[in-house]
């Protein structure tokens, strides 16, 4: 029998700013060197990318991986982040200014996905040209195990009263459909089923009253929709990202893992160790 081990490392809100900040770039290919040597078959990068919505921060991203020889369809694997979706700084000068229609605002965040879903064009459908973004599904067959990687859009469009700080989430009907399809749930039954989101489903880790007020504004509206088409494709796991924390949690068996955030503590990522259909180990990581 063949046991080959599956590693998958999982990083998250990477909040890239530009190129002045010297040393992000460089903890950047210092990690993606240690994949490298550590022999990683697969890198997820839960969101947040960009710290304000630019493309020139997706393009420093995509240039590292690619000179790391990670820009790969089955090496690599990106979702966006509010922070890629959403400027709030324009979104409200904007505001201020026009108030303009709501459905001006949700046209122009469409158009923001869709540029994201072409730009990683190549990590979503392994074609180099295209606008597929979410959901989609890739299935990697490794010698030990088939793994399905099912990733979900969890950002939520800007609103003023419902979302202030374009912080919440929410999975729109059509992708919860999509992915509840007959078609889409038979080629998943033999696989290990790895959700990914950015939005985290449990948002609050302190019993503080002040930190609970404002636990609304970053959450993940419909959470138990969510968690509800994790159970019936069968997800062993969910990575996501956005609540800028390490933490493994348990729900309903499935276990949710926060990649905390690069951009904060740029050496920590999470390690999964996946050896066959029942089987893995993850622990969070330094490295050196
Ligand atoms: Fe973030
Ligand atoms: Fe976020």
């Amino acid at each position: 029998m063949i046991t080959e081990t599956v590693k998958i490392a999982h990083i998250s809100d990477l909040h890239i700013s530009g190129k002045q900040d010297r040393r992000q770039l460089s903890d950047l290919d210092r990690l993606f060197n240690h994949f490298n040597i550590a022999g990683f078959d697969h890198l997820v990068i839960s969101g947040d990318l960009s710290n304000r919505a630019n493309l020139d921060d997706w393009r420093i991203v995509r240039e590292k991986l690619e000179s790391h020889g990670l820009y790969n369809w089955d090496k690599t694997t990106v979702i966006a982040g509010n922070h890629d979706l959403i400027n709030l700084e324009e979104e409200m000068r904007f505001y201020n200014a026009l108030n303009p229609l709501p459905l001006l605002r949700k046209k122009t965040f469409e158009r923001k996905m869709a540029e994201f879903g072409a730009y990683f064009q190549e990590l979503i459908t392994g074609d180099e040209q295209g606008d597929n973004a979410f959901p989609f599904i890739k299935i990697i067959n490794y010698p030990a195990v088939k793994i399905a990687f099912v990733a979900l859009n969890s950002v939520y469009p800007w609103y003023p009263a419902d979302n202030p700080l374009g912080a919440r989430g929410v999975i729109n009907p059509g992708q919860l459909r999509a992915l509840s399809h007959e078609n889409v749930l038979a080629p998943l039954k033999e696989c290990f089923v790895i959700g990914l989101c950015h939005h985290a489903y449990r948002v609050y880790g302190t019993d503080s009253l002040i930190d609970q007020a404002f636990d609304w504004t970053m959450e993940l509206k419909n959470r138990e929709e969510f968690l509800a088409l994790m159970k019936t494709i069968q997800a062993k796991l969910v990575l996501h990202g956005h609540f800028h924390r390490f933490q493994a949690y348990t729900v309903s068996g499935i276990t949710f893992i926060n990649g905390g955030s690069f951009r904060y503590t740029p050496q920590r990522y999470s390690e999964l160790l996946i050896d066959g259909p029942e089987s893995y180990t993850q622990t969070f990581v330094m490295c050196q």
